[in-house]
Formats: structure tokens, C-alpha cells, sequence
């Protein structure tokens, strides 16, 4: 039998307990990663890939954007997600799976937010995918999380279910992945490093899409 995903026996609170301990501060850090991209692209349409409880979300919100949609593989984080954001985002479209097993039409996309979700899927098969699912001049915004000498990948904090995922992470070259990315037609323009008191490090990069 195939063993289940271990993001599923972390709980939307744990979640979100861990990732805004003050040694972790990430919730905090992609939040605002999220509105500068939105600031920076002005999107009509967006897919948010590992969307959890909506962190971010509220920077969606008197935008006018037309179609906003968020996967995640946590049926519970898509719940918190709907609960607090379904009236405020009527163009929001929410889906709970597997992004291995999740596609779109081609070209749907102007933006493309993915942050810290390639370290737990198949990177090749989802720039595939994610390649075709832009727009022409469509951007892919991706989060990476870089390692760190003096942290684990999975930072220590109260929340024990969250030490499920040591066996899945896997940090990525960020230069393994620029080649990667190009190989599907992205282009890199834009690339951020920001350092977070922990001691973590993550890349935020911007590449745009030439369409089919
Ligand atoms: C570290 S969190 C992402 C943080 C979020 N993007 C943000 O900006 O705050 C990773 C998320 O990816 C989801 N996830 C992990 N593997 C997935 C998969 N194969 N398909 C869909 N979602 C997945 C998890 O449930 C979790 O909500």
C-alpha cells in the first residue's frame, strides 16, 4: 500500500504554530514574498501551488484579479483556506490534491506562486506542467528554501508533527534549478536572497514563461 503523505498528519494549527515561531518567522517572510510579487506583476489570473491555510491571501483581496486558484494536498489547510477567505475572494477557486496529479489547461496563467513547494514534489514533472500552464510572458515566482549550516531543514520548535517531514524535504540547488527551469522555456529575471534571523536562507526567484 502506498504510504500517505506526511503533510496530511500535520494539523492546520501545528502548521501554522510552527511556521511563525519566533525562530522560524517564515509564515511572516512568505506572506510578504506573496504581496511583493502581487505589487510587482499586478496578475489577472494566478494559481497559488501549496497554498496552505491561505497565508498571504489577504493580499489578494481588492485586487482586481479574475481568477485565483490555490492546490494544496491538505484537505483541512484548503478548509481554514475557504473558511477565511471564500466570501472576501468570490473569483477564488480552491482545490485539494496531489500536484502530481493535478493539471490545468494550457496557457491559464499570468502568475504562478510557488513557494517552498518544490522541496517536497518531483521539480522536473512540476516545471513541466507549470511551463504550460503560464501564459505567454507569464511569470513563475518560486521560493526556495537554501541549506543552512547551522539549522536543520526542518527547524526545532514545539510542534512535533512537524518533524514528519524530514524523511520528504529535499533542498534544491537553486542552480540545479535554473537549468532545470530553462529547460521548459523559463527565463530568470529576477533573484532575491533573504536571510532570516534564524540563520535560514531562502532564494526568491522571478522567471518568466514564453508560452507553447
Ligand atoms: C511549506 S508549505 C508552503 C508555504 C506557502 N506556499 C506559503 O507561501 O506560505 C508547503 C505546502 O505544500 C503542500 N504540499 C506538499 N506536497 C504537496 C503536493 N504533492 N501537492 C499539493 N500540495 C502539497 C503542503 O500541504 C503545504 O501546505
Amino acid at each position: 500500500m502506498e504510504s500517505q503523505n506526511p503533510w496530511l498528519n500535520i494539523s492546520a494549527e501545528d502548521y501554522e504554530g510552527h511556521m511563525s515561531a519566533p525562530n522560524v518567522m517564515q509564515l511572516q517572510m512568505l506572506s510578504k514574498i506573496f504581496e511583493d510579487v502581487l505589487n510587482e506583476f499586478s496578475p489577472k489570473s494566478i494559481a497559488v501551488l501549496g497554498c496552505t491555510t491561505g497565508n498571504g491571501f489577504e493580499h489578494l483581496i481588492g485586487r482586481n484579479i479574475e481568477q485565483i486558484v490555490g492546490v494544496d494536498i491538505s484537505p483541512e489547510y484548503i478548509c481554514v483556506c475557504k473558511e477565511r477567505y471564500a466570501e472576501k475572494l468570490p473569483q477564488l477557486q480552491l482545490i485539494c490534491g496531489d500536484l502530481a496529479a493535478i493539471n490545468f489547461p494550457l496557457l491559464t496563467f499570468d502568475l504562478i506562486h510557488a513557494a517552498l513547494i518544490f522541496e517536497y514534489v518531483n521539480v522536473d514533472e512540476l516545471l513541466n506542467k507549470i511551463s504550460k500552464w503560464l501564459k505567454p510572458d507569464g511569470v513563475l515566482s518560486v521560493v526556495l528554501q537554501l541549506p543552512s549550516e547551522n539549522s536543520s531543514p526542518v527547524s526545532e520548535t514545539q510542534f512535533q508533527s512537524l518533524k514528519l517531514l524530514n524523511p520528504l524535504i529535499k533542498l534544491i540547488d537553486p542552480e540545479e534549478f535554473k537549468k532545470m527551469a530553462q529547460s521548459y522555456g523559463l527565463e530568470e529575471i529576477k533573484n532575491d536572497k533573504i536571510k532570516l534571523t534564524s540563520g535560514k536562507s531562502f532564494s526568491v526567484t522571478k522567471y518568466v514563461g514564453k508560452g507553447l
